[in-house]
């Protein structure tokens, strides 16, 4: 009676059941797995908030399938900021970057065909594919000197005749690595080899490590690319810390030739489903305006929470290592070898309260020691205080 598109077991996992019934037992919390920026503190004032949805515009609707043309503009100048030129016209709004994912896939795929993921990464990727019935391929990035890299050899041997596009997420979560010139080369080479597709996740765009300088240069996004057919997907989530608004978008980029026929396709997609409401459309404007401020605040918490994780690990007496991270939400640990991810997360959410993401989440390379996962963007207070669960956890282990 059901689709077949997906398979997996749809009741809570042993780790999921755990957080609940220690949050229902009343008992302290330490949620170091927090994605959500609105419930880690970072929200807008109500106030602010209130006033950018004001706009005698609202009371009309326009069905644009690519968006309201005064909302592109100011995501085309988001990306002159972003060193790509990029024009209204090459860019459609969407609702999210999930829902921009399974619009690009609609616009490439066949069922049964294939797209190439990086790993490790977002996990969300697998599930996005599953629900176009599109089959998912893992190239592995490689860690090197202590950042994670593209290997050609790698990407090259996962390509097959079903393959339909590369994904890439740059800024990466959670390794929070930026793709270099020579990654960048080695996928546009791929790409054109076998005819393939880009498409580029760029949702932390903004959180490159040094970038709460404000004179420091922005980096620069793959959005202006004019020769390899690429899609570049971006939204609000992350940049200007409002999930809650739903707003989104995808910039069709290449050869002019590839951008018109894949516009014409995408302008039928987004014609069928019309998701993105006007007064997001009509606030983005303000929103731009005003998010550098909450951005700073957040770069603030990143830098202290992954500096009190540098201590924590120079002194740790079990040997935990702190990955390098060149942008992004993340801090990824390595534990001592011998421990199991999966009995330590629970341990530690079952006895100490303290929610951590295990590396296999996220498909860390099987020969690496033991990783976790902890987001930048959890409380101050919250780390440091389940610090010393976690040093205790680790001696029953
Ligand atoms: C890499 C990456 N892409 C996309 C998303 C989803 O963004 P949105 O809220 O716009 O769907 C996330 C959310 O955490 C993410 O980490």
């Amino acid at each position: 009676m059901f689709t077949r598109r997906f398979t997996w077991e749809l009741e809570e996992n042993a780790y999921t059941q755990a957080m609940a019934a220690r949050r229902k037992s009343g008992l302290p919390v330490f949620d170091l797995t927090i994605a959500n920026p609105s419930q880690a503190g970072f929200v807008w004032s109500c106030e602010e908030l209130s006033q950018s949805l004001v706009n005698s515009e609202n009371s009309f609707y326009a069905p644009e399938p690519r968006g309201l043309l005064e909302a592109r503009k100011h995501i085309a100048q988001y990306y002159h900021g972003h060193s790509a030129d990029v024009l209204p016209e090459q860019i459609h709004l969407t609702a999210s970057t999930s829902e921009a994912y399974s619009w690009v896939l609609k616009l490439l795929t066949d069922p049964g065909d294939e797209v190439l993921v990086p790993v490790p990464s977002y996990p969300l990727l697998e599930f996005l594919a599953a629900l176009e019935c599109v089959e998912t391929r893992s190239y592995s990035l490689r860690l090197k000197d202590a950042c994670w890299r593209v290997d050609a050899q790698a990407l090259e041997a996962a390509v097959s005749p079903r393959t339909r596009a590369i994904l890439c997420v740059s800024p990466n979560n959670p390794t929070g690595s930026i793709l270099s010139a020579e990654d960048r080369d080695i996928l546009r080479r791929v790409a054109l080899r076998h005819g393939l597709v880009l498409i580029v996740d760029e949702v932390f765009l903004d959180y490159e490590k040094n970038s709460d300088d404000f004179s420091a240069t922005p980096l620069s996004s793959l959005a202006g690319e004019d020769k390899v057919p690429l899609l570049a997907l971006g939204g609000l989530s992350k940049l200007a810390l409002l999930p809650q608004m739903k707003l989104a978008w995808i910039v069709t980029a290449g050869l002019e030739s590839w951008r018109e026929a894949a516009l014409k396709r995408l302008d039928f997609i987004a014609d069928t489903y019309l998701s993105v409401n006007t007064v997001s459309q009509n606030a983005l404007g303000i929103w731009f305006g005003q998010s550098p401020i909450l951005r700073h605040i957040v770069q603030q918490r990143l830098y202290a929470n992954e500096k009190l994780l540098r201590a924590w690990c120079c002194g740790n007496p079990h040997g935990v290592r702190l990955l390098e991270r060149e942008a992004g939400w993340s801090a990824v640990l390595e534990l001592p070898r011998g421990i199991t991810e999966e009995k330590f997360v629970l341990y530690l959410a079952k006895h100490a309260g303290v929610f951590i993401h295990p590396g296999y989440f996220y498909d860390m390379p099987v020969a690496m020691p033991p990783v976790c996962v902890i987001s930048l963007i959890s409380r101050e207070q919250e780390l440091s205080q389940a610090l010393p669960l976690i040093d205790e956890a680790l001696k029953h282990h």
